[in-house]
């Protein structure tokens, strides 16, 4: 990238939250990752975690589970749904540093009573971990999905859950594939949504920084820490044609902005714009007149020893 087109870039979406997660929910309603994660936990969920857990926790009554960067809830939901056919009591600690998606989450457990009780926690996971560092809580399952793209220090986040498993607890962490959709978008252009590249050229601060990481990184951290884990994946969908559309939208720019991590995007550098475009539609399938973004959602699985 050049540096003049550096000084123009539009600032990392996550100097706004409420933006954040106005871009996040539009890109939900447009996807069908709630669908394909609903099945894949049909499929898959039972072998992977359930039936692991069932073979491994013999003495606790009730089941311990920690949600890391839950969001509203959707899939951490089907989770424990899914836990609760052979767990009949379950504790939940929802770990979320947006007021307004564990609003959100607080709101869809009263609409459906489950037999679940629920810790809410508003903070990041670097926050609760230096909140309960000494309480030592343990947890049967720990699931993060998609949330690891957003704490400080990977290596740090990724020992603190498995720190936080029984022997014989099992943790989930999904994040985007590695070289295709999102993975291949940020890997190819490294540099949108870093907080480097604010549009007045100053650095922001730590919190804003957006480290585009992907399942490579996973792979990589939990290698270096030794950690042996597998993992399973899964496709999603995301329907961005007006992110096409020669006239401007809402809608567009909302698509837009969120796949990129930036705050109005559309106003980049016309080059830059372009080449983002065209890289983002490599990774599309067109279906009639529609566009359609596909991205691959990896989950790794690790169960402490
Ligand atoms: C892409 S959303 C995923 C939400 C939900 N898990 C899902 O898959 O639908 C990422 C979530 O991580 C949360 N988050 C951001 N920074 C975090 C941090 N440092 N620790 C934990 N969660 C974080 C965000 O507030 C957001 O709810």
């Amino acid at each position: 990238m050049l540096e003049s087109e550096k000084s123009t870039m539009p600032r990392p979406i996550f100097t706004d939250p409420a933006y954040y997660t106005k871009a996040f929910n539009y890109s939900m309603s447009i996807g069908d990752n709630i669908e394909a994660v609903q099945k894949w936990t049909d499929e898959k969920f039972c072998g992977h975690v359930v039936e692991k857990l069932v073979a491994n926790i013999t003495d606790d009554k009730q089941l311990r589970v920690l949600g890391v960067g839950s969001g509203s809830g959707e899939i951490e939901l089907f989770f424990l749904n899914k836990l609760l056919t052979k767990f009949p009591k379950i504790h939940t600690c929802v770990v979320e540093p947006s007021a307004t998606l564990l609003e959100t989450y607080q709101a869809k457990i009263k609409a459906h009573a489950t037999n679940i009780t629920f810790d809410w926690e508003n903070h990041t996971l670097e926050g609760f971990v230096e909140k309960h560092h000494k309480n030592n809580h343990k947890y049967h399952f720990i699931s993060a999905i998609n949330s690891m793209y957003y704490v400080k220090d990977l290596n740090e986040a990724l020992q603190s859950l498995y720190d936080m498993l029984v022997p014989g607890g099992i943790l989930q962490v999904a994040i985007t594939a590695d070289f295709t959709g999102y993975g291949k978008l940020w890997r190819t252009f490294p540099d949108l949504g870093s907080e480097t590249l604010s549009q007045d050229g100053s650095p922001e601060s730590d919190s804003s920084s957006s480290h585009h990481r992907d399942s490579g990184y996973i792979h990589d951290s939990l290698r270096q820490l030794q950690i042996p884990y597998y993992t399973d994946d899964y496709t999603c969908n995301y329907k961005i044609t007006k992110c096409f559309d020669e006239k401007e939208s809402e809608e567009g720019n909302l698509a837009l902005d969120f796949l990129t991590h930036t705050i109005g995007f559309r106003n980049a550098p016309k080059d830059l714009l372009q080449q983002v475009l065209a890289c983002i539609k490599e990774s599309c399938v067109q279906r009639g007149d529609q566009w359609f973004f596909q991205s691959r959602n990896v989950s790794f699985f690790i169960t402490k020893t």
